[in-house]
């Protein structure tokens, strides 16, 4: 069943055109990953798809769960159960990781301790750090990637969930997608590595503010050997500009 589609979705800022048209469905229960070059509109459509201020003025629609959701703000998508993890975390200037995460918890999400466990922080080590610019940049998307699994919500956006986390580190950010996904959450990566796209079961290749393939794993990996192939405008030069 479908969870999350997008039906003609264009969106420009500062007069330029970011996402073009964009058309894509996401599966429930399902782990999706979605690939493109730098500036193609991934988190743009992150941060369309949950509603943030400055990326509200679209065209066409958003339906979760069949509802279209254009003209909720932020906080009621959140109350339906969207989230996202950013490409660059947001600090919590005056919060404890533990009053952070508290402040995320939700009845049908694992406890605090058991999140930090999965993600590989000590909850002694970590609970009263203060969540700010004290804590590396690893750190914090690891607690953020905490958050979501005390959350549980049900469709889940991860913006480079493995930026910035060391090799060892990075299968505790698999085991946590794969907990998100096994206890009942849609997953939506958004990637640059090979490893992330593998744990996905469905692939989707953007370029351009638009969805250009879609598919399984395999199809959709060949864009990291063969860069934006399946794309007409990118990576190839135009006639007459090389001599
Ligand atoms: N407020 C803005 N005004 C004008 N252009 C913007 C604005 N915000 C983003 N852009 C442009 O939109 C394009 C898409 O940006 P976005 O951050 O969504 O890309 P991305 O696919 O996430 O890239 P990356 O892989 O580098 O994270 C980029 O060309 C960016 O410069
Ligand atoms: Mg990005």
């Amino acid at each position: 069943m479908t969870i999350l589609k997008l039906e003609n979705v264009s969106l420009s800022l500062d007069e330029k055109p970011i996402l073009n048209n964009l058309s894509v469905d996401f599966w429930e229960g399902h782990i999706h990953a979605i690939v493109g070059p730098n500036g193609a509109g991934k988190s743009t459509f992150s941060y369309v798809v949950m509603g943030l201020s400055g990326y509200r003025n679209i065209t066409g629609t958003i339906y979760f769960k069949g509802q279209a959701i254009n003209n909720l703000t932020v906080y009621e998508r959140a109350r339906l159960g969207i989230s996202l993890g950013w490409q660059e975390p947001a600090r919590f200037e005056g919060l404890t990781v533990a009053q952070y995460l508290k402040a995320s918890k939700k009845d049908k999400g694992m406890s605090i301790e058991e999140a930090m466990d999965v993600v590989g922080l000590s909850p002694q080590e970590y609970l009263q750090r203060a969540c700010d610019k004290t804590l590396s940049g690893g750190e914090r998307k690891r607690i953020e990637l905490a958050s979501l699994l005390v959350m549980q919500p049900e469709l889940v956006l991860l913006d480079e969930p493995d930026s910035g986390i060391d090799v060892e580190a990075l299968e505790r950010i698999f085991d946590a997608i794969n907990i998100l996904k096994e206890r009942g959450s849609t997953v939506i990566t958004i990637t640059h590595s090979m490893a992330v796209l593998k744990k996905a079961e469905h692939a989707f290749l953007m370029c351009h503010g638009d969805i250009i393939d879609k598919g399984s794993i395999d199809k959709i990996s060949g864009y990291f050997e063969n860069k934006c192939i399946p794309c007409d405008h990118k990576n190839i030069p135009v006639l007459g500009e090389v001599q």
